[in-house]
This record gives C-alpha cells, sequence and structure tokens, in this order.
C-alpha cells in the first residue's frame, strides 16, 4: 500500500450463496483514496457499488461472504490494517466504524432508528468511541446540526427523523457520519432520493464538509453529472468488476471504455433536447451468472466476437493513472480463431484509435 493511501481496496471478491444460486456481487474490485481526495464509483443499478463499499466497514448482510481481497486501511498512527480479516462484529472492526471511518447510507429512513430522539442516535457513536458525557454528546450534537444547516438545533436534537423532510434527514445523517471526526467518508447514493434543489444543496454540503476537515471522500452514484462536480478520480463499475478509472478531467472528457462512453452517452443534454435519446441498449444482466468473457460483452457495439466473449479483458494502462479492462487496448489480446467473423470483415474491425496512451499490462 503506498504511503499517501488511506484506503486500499485490493481484489475485492463478494458473493451470496443462495438456495436458488450463486450471486457474484463483486468481482476482483480495486479502489484506492488518499487522505483530503475524492474518489467516485458510478455505475448502473445492481452493478456492486453497495455491496463493494460495505464490504470495507463489515456492513453485508449475512448471506454474502467476502470470498477473495484485502481492505487495507491506514490507522492514524501508520499501521496498515486489513479490514476483511477478524469477525465482522468484532472489536476491531467496531472500533474503526463510525468513527474512523463513517457512512452516510443510501436510504436514510432505513439507517436512522424512527423510534429515537435525534440526539440519542448522535450521541450513541461519540459515547462509545470517547469518553463524552452525555453533556459534551449533546453540545458536539447540537454543534453538528448547525454546521450542516439545521436551523433551531438545540430544539431538533429532540425530536424523531419523520419529523424532518427528506433533505433535512439527509443532513442529520451527514452530521450523525461526523459526530467522530472520521478519516474516510463512503457516501453511498446520498442525494437520489431529493429532489434537485434539495440535492445540489445537500453536495455541496459534503464537499464543504470534505474540505474543512480534510476527509478522505468515497461518493458513490448513477450519476456522471455528481461524479464531474464532486470527485477527482473516478471508477467506473459494470455487474461487479471496474471497467475503467482515471481522473475525472479524463475519463468523462475522453472515454476510452465502450461502457463509460456508453453512459455518457446516455445522459439526456438540456443543449440538444429535440435530439433522440441513446440509451444503453439491453440491461445489466444477471449477477447468477456473469459472462465468461467481458461482461459488457452482450451489450457492447464494439465487441469483437470470439474474442471478447471467451475471455476477461486485463486491466490496461490507457493514459496517466487512467485505466480500463477492454481488448480494444489489449495488443497480446487472444485472437479469434481463423475463418471467425473477427477476421473475416472489415467492418468487424474494431476501432483502436481511441487507445493513445501507452499499453502496458497491469501495474498495481
Ligand atoms: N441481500 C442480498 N441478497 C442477494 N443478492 C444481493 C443482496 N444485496 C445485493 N445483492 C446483489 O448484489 C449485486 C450488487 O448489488 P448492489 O446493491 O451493490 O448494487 P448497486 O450498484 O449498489 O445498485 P443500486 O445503484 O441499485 O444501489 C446485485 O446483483 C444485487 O442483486
Ligand atoms: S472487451 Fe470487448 S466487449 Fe468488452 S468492452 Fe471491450 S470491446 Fe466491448
Ligand atoms: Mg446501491
Amino acid at each position: 500500500m503506498n504511503d499517501d493511501l488511506v484506503l486500499e481496496v485490493r481484489d475485492l471478491e463478494v458473493k451470496f450463496f443462495q438456495d436458488v444460486g450463486t450471486v457474484h456481487a463483486v468481482n476482483d474490485v480495486g479502489f484506492r483514496v488518499r487522505e483530503g481526495q475524492s474518489v467516485g464509483i458510478v455505475g448502473e443499478s445492481g452493478c456492486g457499488k453497495t455491496i463493494s463499499t460495505y464490504s470495507v466497514l463489515r456492513l453485508l448482510p449475512n448471506n454474502a461472504v467476502i470470498t477473495k481481497g484485502e481492505v487495507l486501511y491506514r490507522r492514524e498512527d501508520g499501521r496498515v490494517i486489513d479490514l476483511t480479516k477478524g469477525d465482522a462484529d468484532g472489536e476491531l472492526i467496531r472500533s474503526i466504524r463510525g468513527k474512523e471511518v463513517s457512512m452516510i447510507f443510501q436510504e436514510p429512513m432505513s439507517a436512522l432508528s424512527p423510534v429515537h430522539t435525534i440526539y440519542s442516535q448522535m450521541s450513541e457513536a461519540l459515547m462509545l468511541h470517547t469518553a463524552a458525557t452525555p453533556e459534551k454528546a449533546r453540545e458536539r450534537a447540537i454543534e453538528m446540526l448547525r454546521l450542516v444547516g439545521i436551523s433551531a438545533p438545540e430544539q431538533r436534537i429532540d425530536e424523531y427523523i419523520f419529523q424532518l423532510s427528506g433533505g433535512m434527514r439527509q443532513r442529520v445523517m451527514i452530521a450523525m457520519a461526523l459526530m467522530c471526526n472520521p478519516r474516510v467518508l463512503i457516501a453511498d447514493e446520498p442525494t437520489t432520493a431529493l429532489d434537485v434543489t434539495i440535492q445540489a444543496q445537500v453536495l455541496k454540503l459534503i464537499k464543504k464538509m470534505q474540505d474543512e476537515f480534510g476527509l478522505a471522500l468515497v461518493l458513490i452514484t448513477h450519476d456522471l453529472g455528481v461524479i464531474a462536480h464532486m470527485t477527482e478520480y473516478v471508477y467506473v463499475m459494470y455487474l461487479g468488476q471496474i471497467m475503467e478509472e482515471g481522473p475525472v478531467s479524463e475519463v468523462l472528457v475522453e472515454p476510452k471504455h465502450p461502457y463509460t462512453r456508453d453512459l455518457l452517452r446516455s445522459i439526456p443534454k438540456i443543449s440538444s433536447r429535440n435530439a433522440p435519446l441513446a440509451p444503453i441498449r439491453g440491461t445489466v444482466p444477471d449477477a447468477y451468472q456473469v459472462p465468461k468473457g467481458c461482461p459488457y460483452a452482450p451489450r457492447c457495439a464494439n465487441v469483437i466476437p470470439n474474442v471478447c466473449t471467451e475471455a476477461r479483458p486485463r486491466r490496461l494502462s490507457v493514459g496517466d493513472d487512467h485505466f480500463a479492462r477492454c481488448f480494444l487496448y489489449d495488443e497480446k489480446r487472444p485472437t479469434a480463431p481463423v475463418g471467425s467473423e473477427a477476421t473475416s470483415s472489415s467492418d468487424e474491425t474494431p476501432d483502436v484509435s481511441a487507445a493513445n496512451g501507452s499499453k502496458k499490462e497491469r501495474n498495481d
């Protein structure tokens, strides 16, 4: 693990073992974040964004198993620990969860208790992790509520979550996540359930908190606009795998992977409102049966027959700190059998012109 990293997930694999079959939710996923950096994870619904990040804090449902990989976390004293080791409810992970690494959940109503006041939920983590007295915890909770823009926090703190609007609940969850001054904040679709104006306010607030506290931020979303505004580096996920990763300024401007390009093309643009939308054809396949080749092959317009469907592409360098898993960039890709469609027609020849970076084998 590089010295500047605070969190590094390596080769993570998570499966759900069920009577009806095995769900391959996360396959060989890796992502990294430095102190103070903001990274994004983007992808369609069901691609494994939540399960990847739940693995970091060992918050997985009971039927999920981490079958491979490491979650390396650097503590303040410099020691690196693997959070996949040990009991999911053990002392070590409990000492980190909510204190050093905190999470804003996708669904505030399922993450917050309807039967406890805001005060009792906000103070719980602080009193658990520090020697704070109830009075000190109350003081800190009021301060955090004020910071996230809740008016009259002295009164609000004794209310219940159902008494708040959606935007306010999300603010409370942000305040709660920051109670213990964490080093890493994972925000899972923090604004999906909100209307656009409140969305913008909440995102602005997260950014402000990140700057103010020097947090390492991992932001999960299906919205590339949010990625563009909020993050420096992005991981594009598809069917439990990272398809492309790189600086946001490169990935969104010059995407290399066909999936990223298709995602970008599918965003409606106000400036061209008469132009037809270009949704990605088909849907994300079932995670019970991950294709043996490239997971995007069934939907990819650039698919190389008998190549993309047969083997899994490697992670290749396609630019400065920019990687993609796609055979279009692989000089050593397996060749299709003679006489197959891949070699028979020039129309089938993939467009590799976009592969303008050096092509190296995986170098992590
Ligand atoms: N409790 C569960 N039991 C079985 N499979 C599950 C469970 N939770 C998630 N999965 C499966 O794991 C895969 C990854 O799901 P995950 O929730 O991480 O997706 P996501 O990218 O966060 O989607 P969304 O954008 O809808 O939140 C999916 O195939 C999903 O069906
Ligand atoms: S490996 Fe093949 S199928 Fe997969 S994205 Fe690249 S061109 Fe498309
Ligand atoms: Mg999710």
